[in-house]
């Protein structure tokens, strides 16, 4: 599906809120990447018409940060951490898991479009490791059994709630809430007693000699 009329407005919407407006460069591209699943050439000619800045140079963006996709991702983007702390506790079998489960390997989508797998660095929430995020929401504490279960969930179409987010949507929409952040899902809960558990203790055991 090309660059809808309706997203190339949008596009010029985002970049009327930089003072610059090649600042909006990396929200425009997550809306390109939601209308097309992917970042296209259409997609990288539109950024750089609205812009007016050359395809090179979006491209040097889109292929420098990881979260923009050249393939199709379709429905999920499931993301599992093996990064140091979740790798230690367990984040390298919940990946086999994943992939046994699916047929897919990193950076590849299944056969029906249903999930697109990668192996993911830190998602600087360690506290919970290992980590799996499905549309880049959090599902904590997972296991082999409980990430499996939950692509299941997925499959089925049944609802499934991110740990500490919303209820899952889909990578589109999650990509459209990355260009236009004011959806009012960010209300959703994203810390918990555990992960400022180091936080109390510090408060209550100030370092002798601290400044205040
Ligand atoms: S190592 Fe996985 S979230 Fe930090």
């Amino acid at each position: 599906m090309p660059i809808s009329d309706q997203a190339r407005a949008q596009m010029r919407e985002i970049a009327a809120r930089y003072p610059s407006a090649r600042s909006a460069l990396l929200p425009m591209l997550h809306l390109a990447q939601s209308e097309e699943d992917a970042i296209t050439t259409d997609g990288i000619n539109t950024c750089a018409e609205v812009l007016g800045i050359t395809p090179a140079e979006v491209t040097a963006v889109a292929t420098f940060y990881t979260m923009y996709k050249r393939e199709r991702v379709g429905k999920h983007h499931i993301g599992v951490c093996i990064n140091t702390m979740c790798g230690l506790l367990g984040g390298d079998a919940v990946w086999d898991a994943v992939v046994d489960a699916t047929g897919a390997s990193h950076n590849t989508t299944t056969p029906d479009g249903e999930f697109f797998l990668e192996r993911i660095e830190c998602q600087a929430a360690c506290t919970h490791a290992p980590v799996m995020t499905v549309d880049w929401e959090f599902m904590d504490d997972v296991t082999p059994a409980s990430a499996v279960e939950i692509l299941d969930r997925l499959r089925r179409g049944e609802q499934v709630q991110a740990t500490r987010g919303p209820v899952i949507r889909d990578f589109e929409a999650t990509e459209r809430t990355l260009a236009f952040p004011d959806d009012g899902l960010a209300d959703a809960p994203s810390v918990d007693d555990k992960m400022l558990a180091g936080l109390k203790i510090a408060r209550e055991h100030p370092i002798e000699g601290e400044n205040a």
